[in-house]
């Protein structure tokens, strides 16, 4: 397997790559100011609101959110992995992407051996039901089956559907002569065990439908049941190659012909997003199990802008609603988009979309709930919103549910529906809404409030002019304030202080750290300040700091004094300090 790519590699190539460039290689971009602009290519907009600046070698979309250095455009505008996008902007100067010997190059080596083994077999296996589909002696009856359900041999074909025959051993026979190979099968669940140690094969007199990852390897199997006992969908358990909390039924076929659709439709079951497909909507997807996890939205979100939950109006369909729901809340950011369709009892996107047809189901979907709607509409559930007990059960589930939420515009209108739909005063909403867990007096949470802007906003004037840490020193005694992320801004500069670097450098040297979102939100936060007022409110900013230091300081200090461990020393070291703090008061 090949290695890590050296940071240092990366960092060198952001410094030489220019990110208009590589931008307007794929979306012609116009000059306007200082910056460049075009229209989103990651959502639909009629006027321009993606800009690109040359001096923060950044984008960043006012519309939809969508922000980075040149790598990230490439991953999100390519669908490229990290390292493929690595690969490609160093294409674009011709050099080579050195990389780090792996720890263990033979263990990387077998391992990445394996993985192609792997896809191999399950490749064939699905060559093999499509066979079997053909030419089996019940071929017949199966393809009628699917002719009965309404699809076309072309779906049939595109979707690779296939069938497993009513043997024990057709697969086996086929593909576990050896040991090695029935070992390997076995792990791909493709055969089972018995207790005698015999083996047989997992799908039986079943309609196949492959899954393919993203980059269209057959991963796993759903097999549907034609007639007879049994689970109605037998589906391929986790493996070393199949894990179903982050594969979409039907994302890639949707890749291939979309590949940044204005709407994603999350669906239940195979069959309704191989309808919808037939049917012309080739933007649905199915999450594999009941609940869509947040892995499998942010894949969606950074596929699409919108996405719409379509599921049955029983209870499991409710169910699972909801929780996407809450998957979504720290996804949902400004611009982006979530919405609701519960289809009537009995009924499911594919019988829709075959009784009614295109038009009738992309109807629906427009009438689809608005999140912030469903949201009230399901916490309301067993809720007497007329009483006093209830409103404060209202009040109290959402108030958690509502600050996960990434989206400030989000939260706003989620705040100002339950002032004007369930009557609650503004100071009531606000109050719940910053009381977190610290049950302090109001006074002391509010200047927590601000102390901990000023924080971010030091944060994110250092990320958006990285030069300031060459310009300015930060004492390392601002590390020990007690003020939230706090570590962070010291930590961003340090990274800046040692040699001069652009925006998009910075970013890099947060990918992996647990605080990138915050780091790239930071970095694209509107300051509201003319170009020559950064350095100015920094110094500030840091005098504040310094202030706040000195004032720590002191209280200790008085703390020791009051105990009664008052050495000369320490007397002396109150009295500079507070000599020190008079001198930074302003006059
Ligand atoms: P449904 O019962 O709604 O079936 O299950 P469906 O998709 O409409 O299938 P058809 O139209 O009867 O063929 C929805 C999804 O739930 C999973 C499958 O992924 C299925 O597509 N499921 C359902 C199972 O995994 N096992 C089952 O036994 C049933
Ligand atoms: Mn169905």
């Amino acid at each position: 397997m090949a290695g890590l790519i050296p940071k240092s590699f990366i960092h060198d190539l952001l410094e030489r790559a220019d990110i208009v460039e590589v931008v307007d290689s794929r979306v012609p971009l116009k000059k306007a100011g200082k910056n460049h602009q075009a229209c989103c290519p990651f959502h639909n907009e009629k006027s321009p609101s993606f800009t690109v600046s040359q001096d923060k070698q950044f984008y960043h979309c006012f519309g939809c959110g969508a922000h980075g250095n040149a790598i990230d455009f490439l991953m999100e505008f390519d669908g490229l992995q990290f390292p493929d996008a690595v690969e490609e902007l160093a294409g674009l100067f011709g050099v080579q992407v050195p990389r780090e010997e792996p720890e263990n190059p033979q263990a990387a080596q077998k391992k990445q051996q394996q993985t192609q083994d792997d896809v191999a077999i399950m490749n064939q296996a699905a060559r093999f039901y499509q066979h079997q589909l053909k030419h089996h002696a019940s071929s017949e009856q199966v393809i009628g089956y699917l002719k009965k359900r309404g699809l076309s041999g072309e779906t049939v074909k595109r979707f690779q559907i296939g069938y497993a025959p009513d043997d024990w051993d057709s697969l086996l026979k086929t593909f576990g002569q050896g040991a090695k190979q029935r070992q390997q099968l076995l792990e791909l669940k493709l055969i089972n065990r018995n207790d005698k140690g015999r083996h047989y094969d997992f799908f039986r007199d079943r309609v196949m439908f492959p899954i393919h990852d993203r980059r269209g390897r057959v991963v796993g199997f759903g097999g549907r049941i034609i007639e007879g006992d049994g689970p109605k969908y037998l589906n391929s358990p986790e493996t070393r190659l199949f894990h179903k909390g982050s594969e979409l039924y039907g994302y890639w076929h949707m890749q291939q012909a979309v590949r940044r659709p204005d709407q994603v439709v999350v669906v239940e079951g195979y069959m309704d997003v191989v309808a919808l497909s037939q049917a012309g909507i080739d933007y649905a997807v199915a999450s594999l199990g009941t609940a869509t996890t947040t892995e499998q939205l942010q894949r969606l979100f950074r596929t699409s802008p919108r996405v719409v939950c379509c599921y049955d109006g029983d209870r499991a369909g409710r169910d699972a609603a909801w929780r996407a729901l809450e998957n979504a809340l720290p996804l949902l950011k400004d611009g982006l988009d979530m919405a609701f369709l519960f289809l009537p009892e009995g009924e499911d996107p594919d019988s829709v979309v075959r009784d009614k047809g295109k038009e009738a189901f992309e109807q629906a979907l427009t009438q689809a709930k608005p999140f912030t709607e469903y949201f009230f509409e399901h916490l309301q559930e067993g809720i007497d919103v007329s009483t006093d007990a209830g409103r404060s059960q209202l009040l109290s589930t959402a108030k958690p549910l509502i600050e996960k939420i990434a989206s400030g515009y989000y939260q706003s209108a989620l705040l100002e529906k339950l002032t004007r739909q369930f009557g609650f005063l503004p100071e009531q909403v606000e109050k719940s809404y910053f009381s977190r867990s610290s049950g302090n007096g109001n006074k002391y949470q509010s200047q927590e409030k601000s102390r901990l802007g000023v924080v971010e906003r030091a944060t994110a004037i250092l990320i958006q002019k990285p030069s300031l840490a060459l310009d300015y020193y930060v004492s390392s005694e601002i590390n020990n304030l007690k003020l939230k992320d706090i570590k962070i801004f010291t930590a961003v500069y340090r990274q800046c202080s040692k040699r001069e670097l652009n925006t998009a450098q910075v970013l890099e040297g947060w990918r992996e750290s647990s605080r990138f979102e915050l780091i790239k939100e930071l970095s694209t936060r509107e300051l509201h300040l003319e170009d020559e007022h950064f350095s100015k409110e920094f110094e500030g900013i840091l005098l504040y700091l310094t202030d706040m230091c000195i004032e720590q300081k002191a209280n200790s200090i008085l703390e020791e004094i009051n105990k009664g461990n008052a050495s000369k020393e320490l007397l002396e070291e109150y009295q500079s300090l507070l000599a020190l703090k008079k001198k930074q008061q302003p006059k």
